[in-house]
């Protein structure tokens, strides 16, 4: 370990979820706040007191939840002890997220359950983005959200969907501002918690071989491609509403891109950090069609399974032209990325599941080895984000042998056999991060809104024109434009 920082955990705390009987809930939050009690991030005095319409007793409640509790950072003879200790600090109150009065019993009954007048309070607000507004609101009319300063805070967290275009998205952020200051809000994007994400930055400024070549001198392109070989499941619905840009492009694979194009932070301070994170996105010009494919899955034959075309799924209108796959081209328009094109391409129903991003380089301008230009493949950089987290880079070497042939081969560090011990899901380094106060992986409001400009006229212009996806079949490798867009200049 060459450096670590120390934790900062408050004395009390209670965690309410709002949308607790949901999956988010049970299947992410959760587990990931029994990780961190197991590994004693979670101050001795905390409670969770989970909140939705769905009537649940503490019992019932405790019981939905233990299935998906699982003892990863607990040896496996005192699992079931830690568990049901656990559980013992979990509550729920039922009412509906509209109404003050559920709000007030919820007050009442967290005043009941905690030890301290002075608590400090998590809100995270699991639930879909059409209510949070009026459940924000409510909240603050039975008092809920109060914190005073130097003695307790309160803090909430939210969930993308952050809108579905620069306007929502505002109209979004002030309505959550009258009763959540900037301070206080933390918009949580999963794919930032994971640890190879979290890696970007140091690969970047922690090693000098790559800052100096880090730039359109040395880089001839980036792609972060994002594939899964499932359908919509039965997110039928939302999905259909918000399409593979909205859900995907705009912000888990952008917050990506600003990583890596970003300029060297002042300082890791969270402020420093995400100045550097707007001042990159302000600099990429909006999205335009010309530079876009959009598809849509058809049905498809995978592993002898025949699986429907979006437009036979589940809640999915039969004339739907939600796009289920993209590809976009974005420019980053400063000194450090003139001319290097940045892709991103994103779609379910396709041929695999997986997430990287390919930083390819240039060719050696002068090449001893062989007489054409382009003999030997150029250097790539390739940063795996799922499955199995790896970082390769591929070089040419020499083959062994009395002759003088070379070969393609990588370099490579594979996160599982590399680092014992285990890799923390984005979801415990993410609320750990809202316990101890520490912003630097969640997005700013002028960040969201930087993000937003790059995407919105793009969007409108697609609805408005009303602009078919091409089809392409489950399981393929997705509709055959976007190999054209992504060689273009080539
Ligand atoms: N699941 C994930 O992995 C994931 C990932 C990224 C972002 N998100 C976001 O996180 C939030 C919660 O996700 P989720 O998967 O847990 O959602 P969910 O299961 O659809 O909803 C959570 C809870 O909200 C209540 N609810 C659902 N639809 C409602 C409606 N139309 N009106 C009022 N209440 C409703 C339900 O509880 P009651 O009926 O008991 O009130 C439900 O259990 C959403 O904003 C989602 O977009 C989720």
């Amino acid at each position: 370990m060459i450096s670590s920082f120390m934790t900062k955990k408050p004395e009390n705390l209670s965690i309410v979820i709002v949308g607790a009987s949901g999956d988010l809930s049970t299947k992410k939050i959760l587990p990931a706040l029994f990780a961190l009690y197991c590994q004693g991030f979670l101050p001795e005095d905390f409670r969770i007191f989970g909140f939705a319409r769905t009537p649940l007793s503490n019992d019932e409640f405790r019981s939905r939840i233990t299935e998906h509790l699982t003892c990863r950072y607990a040896p496996s003879e005192s699992c079931a002890d830690r568990t049901n200790e656990f559980l013992t600090h979990c509550f729920y109150s039922p009412g509906k997220y509209e109404s003050r009065e559920s709000f007030l019993d919820l007050y009442q009954f967290m005043q009941e359950t905690e030890k301290s007048q002075a608590t400090n309070r998590i809100f995270y607000l699991a639930i879909p983005p059409s209510i949070f507004l009026d459940t924000a609101r409510a909240m603050a009319g039975a008092g809920l959200v109060i914190c005073e300063p130097g003695s307790y805070w309160s803090r909430v967290v939210i969930e993308k969907p952050f809108g579905k275009d620069r306007e929502s998205s505002d109209i979004l952020t002030r309505g959550l501002a009258e009763v959540f200051s900037e301070e206080q809000t933390y918009r949580i994007d999963h794919y930032l918690g994971k640890e190879i994400i979290q890696n970007l930055m140091v690969l970047r400024f922690a090693n000098l071989v790559f800052e100096p070549i880090w730039n359109r001198s040395f880089i001839k392109r980036i792609h972060i491609d994002w594939k899964e070989n499932i359908g919509v499941e039965n997110r039928g619905g939302y999905f259909d509403e918000y399409g593979i840009v909205r859900d995907v492009i705009q912000n888990h694979l952008l917050q990506i891109l600003a990583l890596i194009a970003m300029e060297k932070p002042v300082t890791v301070s969270s402020r420093h950090i995400r100045d550097e994170k707007v001042r990159v996105l302000k600099s990429i010009s909006p999205v335009t069609l010309d530079e876009m494919v959009l598809g849509q899955y058809t049905e498809g034959i995978t592993n002898n399974i025949s699986n429907v075309a979006y437009t036979r799924e589940q809640a999915i209108p039969a004339d739907s032209a939600t796009p289920t796959c993209a590809a976009v081209i974005l420019h980053v328009n400063n000194k450090r990325w003139n001319g290097v094109p940045f892709s991103i391409t994103a779609g379910k129903g396709l041929d695999s599941r997986s997430s990287e991003v390919r930083i390819q380089f240039r060719e050696l301008p002068e090449n001893i080895f062989c007489n054409v230009p382009q003999c030997l493949p150029a250097n790539d950089l390739i940063i795996r984000i799922q499955p199995d987290e790896s970082i390769f880079l591929n070089i040419i070497n020499k083959k062994p042998g009395l002759d003088l042939s070379l070969v393609e081969t990588n370099l490579n560090l594979r996160y599982q056999s590399t680092f014992s011990g285990k890799i923390p899901d984005a979801y415990e380094r993410l609320i750990l991060d809202v316990i101890e106060g520490d912003k630097g992986l969640f997005i700013r409001s002028d960040e969201l809104a930087a993000a937003w400009d790059i995407f919105t006229p793009v969007l409108h212009k697609i609805d408005r024109l009303k602009i078919k996806p091409e089809l392409y079949p489950f399981g393929s490798s997705g509709p055959s434009s976007i190999q054209k867009l992504l060689t273009k200049d080539d």
